[in-house]
């Protein structure tokens, strides 16, 4: 029989995809998880932008003294960068945090269900995919579990973990201390469209870009309703220029088609931005110029 893990005993873990959000979850759980971490990409390019990030993101902890150079330089010296999917082998846990699509996801699970030892963990960072159906392509669905961190993962304190129909207690229950040791609070979410946290705050966001299409209040009037008047640290416009107006729509295309509900259609303007695209902050342009 495998041996079963706790969440002391996870001490490797892999990360899939070095773009911003592994490269956070990568840095958290090699600062405060004092795990060893392998960040893993295809890409050298993204692995050497990753990895400047992370140092810059230490750095930057430093010198507001909330970490010492010793614990900076322990952090990064936890941390691996690799593009071989065969150096994750070791890993007690991996999160895949690759874009949010389904076949990659699906076929990296499989694989990763062939290369990992039978008590290794997976984890999915998705927003939106079901985890159930991620599951369904392993051999261990058991094992696999959402592990939702959000944007930027060094300073928000949530993790979102999501149970599939099959993830087991022992699952969430090492899933779920992994996150505490994290030093985040963690939330516990049942596998239906959005989770919890996208099924409020993509219609939030979707109405914003109502308004604006209506022409109820410009770009910045709206985000000052919501950020003066119910003290959000950014206007929902904003947000979606940070988290991707294309993330955005595809988010609510998997709450519209998941629970056939017209209250979630995607705002025309959001479609014609994403067509332009002009798909916020990572583009340069959104509803905001960068
Ligand atoms: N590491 C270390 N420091 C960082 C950092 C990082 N990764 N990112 C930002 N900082 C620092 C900034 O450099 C800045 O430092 P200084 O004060 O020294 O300049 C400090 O943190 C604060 O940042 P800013 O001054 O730029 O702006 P801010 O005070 O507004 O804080 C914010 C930034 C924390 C992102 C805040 O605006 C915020 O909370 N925004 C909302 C974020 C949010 O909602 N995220 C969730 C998105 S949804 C998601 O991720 C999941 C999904 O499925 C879509």
């Amino acid at each position: 029989m495998a041996t079963t893990l706790t969440a002391q005993r996870i001490k490797t873990v892999g990360v899939i995809g070095a773009g911003q959000m592994g490269s956070g979850i990568a840095q958290v759980m090699s600062h405060y998880g004092e795990c060893q971490v392998i960040l893993q990409d295809i890409q050298q390019q993204q692995l050497d932008k990753a990895q400047a990030g992370i140092e810059g993101s230490l750095s930057k902890f430093v010198s507001k003294e909330i970490l010492s150079e010793a614990d900076k330089q322990n952090t990064l010296g936890r941390l691996q960068f690799a593009t071989d999917m065969a150096s994750l082998k070791e890993a007690d846990i991996v999160v895949e945090a690759v874009v949010e699509n389904e076949d990659l996801k699906k076929n990296l699970f499989r694989q990763l269900d062939e290369l990992l030892k039978p008590e290794a963990i997976l984890a999915s960072n998705t927003s939106s995919i079901s985890i159930t159906r991620l599951a369904a392509a392993t051999r261990r669905p058991g094992k696999v579990i959402g592990m939702h961190f959000m944007n930027p993962v060094p300073l928000m304190k949530l993790v979102e973990i999501i149970r599939g129909a099959q993830t087991s207690d022992e699952t969430y229950a090492i899933v779920n201390d992994l996150g505490k040791r994290l030093q985040k609070t963690t939330v516990v979410s049942l596998d239906y469209p959005g989770f919890i946290s996208n099924r409020i705050l993509m219609p939030m966001i979707n109405e914003a870009i109502f308004a604006l299409f209506e022409g109820v209040g410009s770009v910045e009037d709206i985000d000052t309703v919501m950020k003066l008047g119910m003290n959000h640290p950014m206007g929902p416009l904003q947000l979606a220029d940070f988290i991707g107006l294309d993330t955005c729509l595809s988010i609510l295309n998997v709450l519209y088609d998941g629970f056939k509900d017209p209250k979630y259609r995607p705002c025309p303007l959001l479609v014609q931005k994403v067509n332009a695209g002009y798909l916020g902050k990572k583009a340069g342009k959104g509803f905001y110029t960068y």
